[in-house]
């Protein structure tokens, strides 16, 4: 039965305070537990306990055994009191924890994952945010085996004991909900520095990793201070602790883990060094470590009440990153890379069967929902505040928040109030953003009275029905909008706009030409714009708009038009898109990153998402086929630039970062554009490399092509990094992306391959991750694509349910194909639900994608 918001009640029991002693092994640990707890709700209520996969041993009340039941998972416990001590013993397995919640071994590593619910997975407790308590760990190892024990808060002890083991202890002042509980066992070694904070506190870091791959923690550690200080200046957020530490492992079901002063990370988000991390995966170790850190306020110091609360610390966290990486380099390119994410992810979430809003009304298995919608239509959503409250109004908001809440498990509510209460604003309406599902549809339409000198900007919305939801009220829309003028280019008026109800009439006087419209400038609201501007208009925007975002829009829609138009028409004039993307190329007073972003076409995925039926064939083809005029006609443009940005020695700066995006992406356009010497270039690219960038983006376009170097490259590129699990990764992934019509015999065959393995999800999302999100490979006509897809799901449910529910959602897109597609689809979904022992995460997600 599906867990509802409604039904949220208090904790009927409080735990002050939890000690925890730990007798690690991989086979085996043995996990004592000592609860003071106190009532809190109706008197004579039993303690209940959650608890999954333990081996009870022992339950004592105050030293005595205890008078107790399982009720299904939960334990029971009768005749407890207010101030008694509740002692439980059980026994876990870390080696055979396939799912990687709970205690669970990572390359001879012992650690933990608890959030959402894998804290009982070790021990009995009232796994739910809103109970939290302070916690003492002992633990107790093979000092040759895990030489290094870490728990959260400050080291407190540690010593020898006999038999080879060692123990140590940690204690953490800060109460915290379980799912913040951490700890580390392992031979690790740290990178160590120190931060002062502002107040003067010298906070010693640590980031531990595998001894071999301690030289690659300098990104990270640099990233990590600069979070720190950010957090201090921005938010006038200080950290609180003596020490704080990441770990990196290999096996990890997500990104990372902001546990309370130990903070466990994906391997991928903190190691990186020039030959084996991309710029990409430089930004998103940052990205990363920001993010983490920044939860010890937003998530850690005030919480969440409970889990359909998971945006008020997620939505607000990724805004936090997000901020901070616009910071660190070009906020335009940020920006664009952001909403790109947005709209390849989440828009189609809304779209489908899936949709949920971003405080979601019930779920079945809480893991389904860290999604791209709490996550990052969240941010959007707390961006909207700052945009409509400005910076310094945002931080008064916050500023009262974090004082009101501290120490507390917060509401999405309580966010919105402080925002209110500190800038004297009314919210109501805009709370809708928090309710209702579905991407907003913005209507735009501008007339010019020319005697008058006046133009109307004519505003309507829809909030289209989604599962469960199916009328909608319209919601507060901020709209950043410009008009420039035809003639003279002149800007006449820019300015915020917020769309309140259905539709809204703008005037805009003393306007002498005819204005362009220019609107949702910096993405200012997560909604999809329809605004029927022509080509020209669009080009003209692409030159000349002042709001770099708008200027990327402007070329991405001139663009979509165009291949909408080719897919409808058989053909397209590719005459406008061409002269657009050569003005771009030779502006000399744009950033190369930014030109690099510009000229990028639009995902085959993307363009899908705009038909009423996707055709992933003529989609594949019309793309190809613009790709190559583009090529062929700016050949010569794309030979200098790819010359102007060729460097000697490896550096990593912005405008370096820039030059690389910018260089892979004008070959391979001459790729596209069939250069005969395009393949021999991307090679010599491929060999000269002195950085994963360049050798990456050659390897990309070779993979996409029928060149005999293509074979030669992806032996060679395997055989440098044999043995690196993050680069093969790679190498399983590039193969998956392919456009190539042979991808899908190709990932096949992967999935046979000796390093192919279920149990990493790292390497599940490189190559069937990697295949599902690839449109054309996917939808081949003959469903083999889809029987794939359906059998890995199946197979990784049995280790790693969690895992396995996240390669579901595309063939919930079954709706958006022809009639025989989309009956293979929902066969294998259907085919899916069928089979025994399914786990409730991908029992969810198929159901509800049935529909
Ligand atoms: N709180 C973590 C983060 O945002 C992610 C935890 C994901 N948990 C899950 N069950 N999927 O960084
Ligand atoms: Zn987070």
């Amino acid at each position: 039965a599906p867990t509802r918001r409604e039904d949220y009640r208090p904790p009927e029991w409080l735990v002050p305070s939890i000690d925890l002693d730990f007798d690690l092994g991989a086979e085996r640990t043995l996990v004592r537990s000592r609860l003071t707890v106190e009532r809190n709700g109706a008197e004579g209520a039993p303690l209940r306990l959650d608890g999954e996969n333990l081996t009870l041993l022992d339950v004592r009340v105050n030293g005595a055994p205890a008078d107790y039941a399982l009720d299904g998972d939960m334990l029971i416990v009768e005749g407890v009191n207010s101030g008694d001590s509740v002692e439980t013993t059980v026994a876990i397995q870390p080696a055979a924890n396939t799912q990687l919640m709970g205690l669970y071994a990572s390359g001879g590593i012992l650690c933990t994952q608890c959030e959402a619910e894998g804290f009982r997975r070790i021990t009995f407790f009232p796994d739910r945010p809103d109970v939290l308590s302070r916690y003492t760990v002992r633990m107790s190892a093979d000092k040759a085996l895990y030489p290094v024990l870490l728990a959260n808060g400050d080291p407190v002890g540690s010593g020898d004991l006999e038999g080879g083991r060692h123990y140590a202890e940690w204690n953490d002042p800060y109460p915290k909900p379980c799912y913040l509980f951490a700890l580390v066992a392992g031979d690790l070694q740290a990178n160590r520095d120190r931060f002062v904070t502002q107040s003067g506190r010298t906070v010693d870091l640590g980031i531990w990793v595998r001894p071999e791959d301690l030289p690659k923690t300098h990104h990270a550690m640099a990233a990590l201070k600069a979070s720190m200080a950010w957090d201090e200046k921005v938010y006038g957020r200080e950290y609180d602790l003596d020490v704080f530490n990441i770990v990196a492992v290999s096996d990890f079901n997500f990104g990372a883990m902001e546990n309370k002063g130990l903070n466990i990370f994906n391997s991928r988000y903190i190691l990186a060094d020039p030959d084996t991390a991309t710029d990409a995966d430089y930004d998103a170790v940052a990205g990363v470590v920001a993010h983490e850190y920044f939860h010890n306020w937003s998530g850690n110091r005030v919480t969440c009440r409970d889990w359909f609360q998971l945006s008020l610390k997620e939505g607000f966290t990724v805004f936090r990153d997000q901020q901070f990486s616009a910071d660190q380099g070009s906020a335009a390119v940020k920006r664009i890379e952001d909403v790109r994410a947005l709209r390849a992810i989440q828009f189609p979430e809304d779209a489908g069967p899936l949709a949920h809003p971003i405080r979601p009304e019930s779920y079945i298995e809480i893991s389904n929902f860290y999604t791209a919608t709490i996550y990052d239509k969240g941010a959007e959503i707390i961006r909207m505040m700052h945009t409509m409250l400005g910076g310094e109004g945002f931080r008064r908001g916050t500023d009262l928040y974090f004082e009101r809440h501290d120490g507390e498990a917060a509401t999405c509510e309580d966010f919105v109030k402080a925002m209110e209460d500190a800038n004297g604003v009314d919210l109501s309406r805009f709370r809708l953003w928090y309710a209702q599902a579905g991407t907003p549809r913005i209507t735009a339409s501008l007339r010019h009275d020319d005697a008058a000198g006046r133009a109307h900007l004519t505003l309507e919305q829809a909030v289209p029905p989604t599962p469960g939801q199916d009328s909608k009220q319209p919601m507060p829309v901020p709209l950043k909008v410009a008009l420039f003028g035809d003639l003279t280019g002149e800007k006449y008026a820019d300015r915020l706009i917020v769309l309140e109800g259905v539709a809204q009439e703008v005037i805009f006087d003393g306007i002498g030409e005819r204005p362009i419209l220019s609107i949702n400038r910096d993405f200012s609201a997560p909604v999809i714009v329809e605004a029927d501007r022509s080509a020209g208009d669009l080009a003209f925007l692409s030159a000349n708009d002042d709001n770099p975002f708008a200027r990327y829009e402007a070329m991405q829609q001139l663009m979509l038009d165009t291949l909408l138009g080719a897919i409808r028409n058989g053909a397209a004039d590719s005459g406008p898109v061409t002269e657009a993307v050569r003005r771009t190329l030779s502006d000399p007073n744009l950033d190369p990153a930014f030109i690099a972003e510009a000229v990028l076409m639009p995902s085959e995925a993307f363009i899908g998402d705009q038909m009423e039926m996707v055709d992933p064939n003529a989609i594949h083809i019309a793309r190809e086929a613009l790709r190559a005029d583009l090529g062929a006609d700016l050949e010569r443009l794309w030979r200098d630039l790819y010359a102007a940005t060729t460097a000697n020695r490896f550096e990593y700066s912005p405008a370096a970062k820039g030059a690389r995006r910018l260089r892979t992406v004008a070959l391979s356009y001459l790729m596209a554009g069939g250069a005969e010497d395009a393949a021999a270039l991307a090679r010599q690219q491929f060999d000269a490399a002195d950085n994963m960038t360049d050798r990456q983006g050659a390897l990309g376009v070779l993979v996409n092509s029928d060149a005999p170097e293509r074979e030669a490259a992806l032996a060679a590129f395997y055989d440098r990094y044999r043995g690196n699990a993050l680069v093969i990764d790679k190498w399983f992934s590039v193969q998956a992306l392919s456009t190539r019509p042979d991808t899908g015999a190709v990932v096949k065959a992967l999935a046979d391959h000796p390093d192919f393995t279920l149990s990493n999800p790292n390497r599940l999302r490189a190559l069937i991750g990697g295949f599902a999100a690839n449109q054309c490979a996917l939808h081949v006509a003959d469903g083999s694509g889809y029987r794939f897809l359906a059998d890995m799901i199946l197979a990784v449910d049995k280790l790693n349910p969690q895992t396995a529910a996240r390669l579901v959602p595309p063939l919930g897109r079954w709706r958006r194909f022809d009639a025989d597609r989309a009956d293979k689809m929902k066969a294998e979904l259907s085919r899916i639900l069928a089979a025994d022992d399914l786990s409730k995460d991908v029992f969810e997600q198929v159901s509800k994608s049935l529909g």
